[in-house]
């Protein structure tokens, strides 16, 4: 069955940031000038999603407000005929159906999940966290992940192999390799200590997932720091079905993080025509070389 849904789950509180995502969404910080959670939309289109649901909480409006049209500020660039950046505006609010469920409170990623059930229904979808960027222009980490769906026909996590005295940051999985880049997960853990990592593979946020998740959620205790773990879930699913991972192609930054959001903004900034020479110029002088 074709993969056409995708959840975002964005009610998360963000605390790796405050104090700017006291009152504003994490996925609404900017890079450079597009808000987070625009490329990973953008992303999960180019990936040929056509709905998406996002599980928003408080303080998230300003995700539903960038999405929706907004006549007033249309009409504003047609009177002073801007019309390149009202063709860019047009372009957010008509990317993909767009749908919208509460989790009223952050009880954790696979409760997140869990609180889409009724918009996904029986169908295979994908998740994409909002925070981790993924440039992989040629070929998006989530086009990726669902070329593996549809040989193997299982769930598909994306793993990145990540220096060890950072995996306790991480969902880390165990393998058995099938290719360079394809792997059947055999055992999964939720932020472990260096010592108990089973590997160097962390689970990053995207992945396609059977509806067979959602009866194992359903029964899912709290784990680690007292919330319902997507990873735990997982990992029972993997009892029952196959589970695979994909080692994607594409550079990551993890823009929940102060450190990684800043890379990626260099990244990016050092990407663009407009800034590539002038950016570059500065930073050299900066670090006087
Ligand atoms: P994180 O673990 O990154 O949490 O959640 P967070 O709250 O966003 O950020 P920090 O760690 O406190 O800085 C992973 C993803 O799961 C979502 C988050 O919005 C993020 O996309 N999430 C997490 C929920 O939607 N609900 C939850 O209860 C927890």
């Amino acid at each position: 069955m074709k993969v056409r849904k995708a959840i975002f789950p964005v009610a998360g509180l963000g605390t790796r940031f405050l104090p700017a995502t006291k009152s504003s969404p994490k996925e609404m910080l900017p890079l450079i000038d597009k808000p987070l959670v625009q490329y990973v939309v953008e992303e999960a289109v180019a990936a040929g999603i056509d709905q998406i649901i996002f599980v928003t909480g408080r303080t998230k409006r300003a995700i539903e407000d960038h999405f929706d049209s907004s006549p007033e500020l249309e009409n504003h660039l047609e009177e002073k005929g801007k019309e390149e950046t009202l063709q860019a505006m047009r372009e957010i609010s008509d990317l993909v159906d767009i749908y919208y469920v509460r989790q009223k409170k952050a009880l954790g990623l696979g409760h997140a999940i869990l609180c889409a059930r009724d918009f996904i229904g029986n169908e295979p979808f994908a998740v994409l966290l909002g925070d981790d960027i993924i440039d992989a222009p040629a070929n998006p980490c989530l086009k990726q992940l669902l070329g593996v769906y549809e040989h193997y026909k299982g769930s598909v996590l994306a793993l990145e192999q990540v220096p060890l005295k950072q995996i306790s940051s991480y969902g880390c999985v165990a393998v058995n390799r099938i290719t360079d880049r394809v792997m059947e997960v055999t055992d999964m853990v939720e932020k472990p200590k260096q010592s108990e990592a089973p590997s160097d593979l962390a689970i990053i946020g995207r992945y396609v997932l059977t509806p067979a998740i959602f009866p194992i959620l359903e029964q899912q205790q709290p784990g680690r720091g007292g919330e319902i773990q997507l990873t735990d879930a997982i990992k029972r699913l993997s009892q029952d079905e196959a589970v695979y991972g994909c080692l994607f192609e594409g550079l990551r930054h993890d823009c929940g993080d102060k450190l990684g959001f800043l890379k990626a903004t260099v990244d990016l900034a050092l990407k663009r025509d407009e800034f590539k020479d002038e950016f570059t110029a500065y930073l050299k002088g900066r670090l006087g070389c």
